[in-house]
């Protein structure tokens, strides 16, 4: 089941996107379905991630649907605030701005989305603390600028990467067809997001950025094919 409302705003970003024209070849319309012509979104994706998700963490999310809708809202918003942090913070980067405000808009159409698919489904909002994932990587930033922006934009890379990864999955594996189909809506922003988060920190480094994905890599795959005591969207094999 997925609402008109919903639906409605689905079809109005995917048109606010084409009308920007940068995104028209994205390859992927509202229903989440490739076109023939264009390489999937999630092509890019597997190639960049040191790892897919463990079939033990997929088991349990299909099992968990509630929570993680509720965790999937908080990370949409704490998505645009991350990224408006960085608007602030590096406010002379033009390119930052731009790529970074559409980022943010489209962060909080999915927090609204969410929000909306959990009221169409009665799941009553629930505090749900943030997992291990993001905070172990942030573990790992350099201090001195700018390779602790630099840093932040590889992470922001991952995690968004990760994020489309296991929509991918989930979309071909949740009962409720309503989730299905917002989830493989979801593939062509957030593979957009990743691919703007690498190509920003390549842009804005002084050197190769090479060594940094590679560790940043390492650890990602590490907290998702290590035992994780916490189920979260990000979480690792559940304990
Ligand atoms: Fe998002
Ligand atoms: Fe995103």
């Amino acid at each position: 089941m997925i609402s008109e409302a919903i639906l409605t705003s689905m079809k109005t970003a995917d048109a606010d996107q084409s009308a920007l024209g940068d995104h028209a070849q994205d390859g992927l319309d509202v229903l989440g379905e490739t076109s023939l012509t264009q390489p999937h979104p999630i092509d890019a994706v597997l190639e960049f991630l040191g790892c897919v998700t463990p079939d033990a963490w997929v088991a349990e999310a299909l099992k968990q649907i509630p929570l993680l809708l509720q965790d999937h809202a908080n990370c949409e918003k704490k998505a645009a605030g991350t990224a408006m942090n960085l608007m602030f913070r590096y406010e002379v980067h033009r390119e930052l701005q731009i790529k970074l405000a559409q980022l943010v808009r489209e962060e909080m159409l999915h927090y609204e989305q969410v929000l909306g698919l959990m009221q169409e489904r009665s799941i009553e909002w629930q505090h749900v603390s943030a997992g291990r994932y993001a905070a172990a990587m942030i573990k790992h930033k350099r201090t001195h600028e700018p390779e602790a922006m630099v840093d932040v934009l590889i992470i922001g890379a991952f995690i968004e990467a990760r994020s489309c990864e296991r929509f991918s999955r989930l979309s071909g594996l949740v009962s409720d067809g309503g989730l299905a189909r917002y989830y493989g809506y979801l593939l062509k922003s957030e593979s957009r997001h990743f691919k703007d988060y690498l190509a920003l920190a390549a842009e804005l480094s002084a050197e190769p950025i090479t060594e940094r994905v590679a560790l940043f890599r390492e650890i990602e795959a590490d907290l998702i094919q290590g035992t994780d005591p916490v189920f979260r969207f990000h979480s690792g094999v559940p304990a």
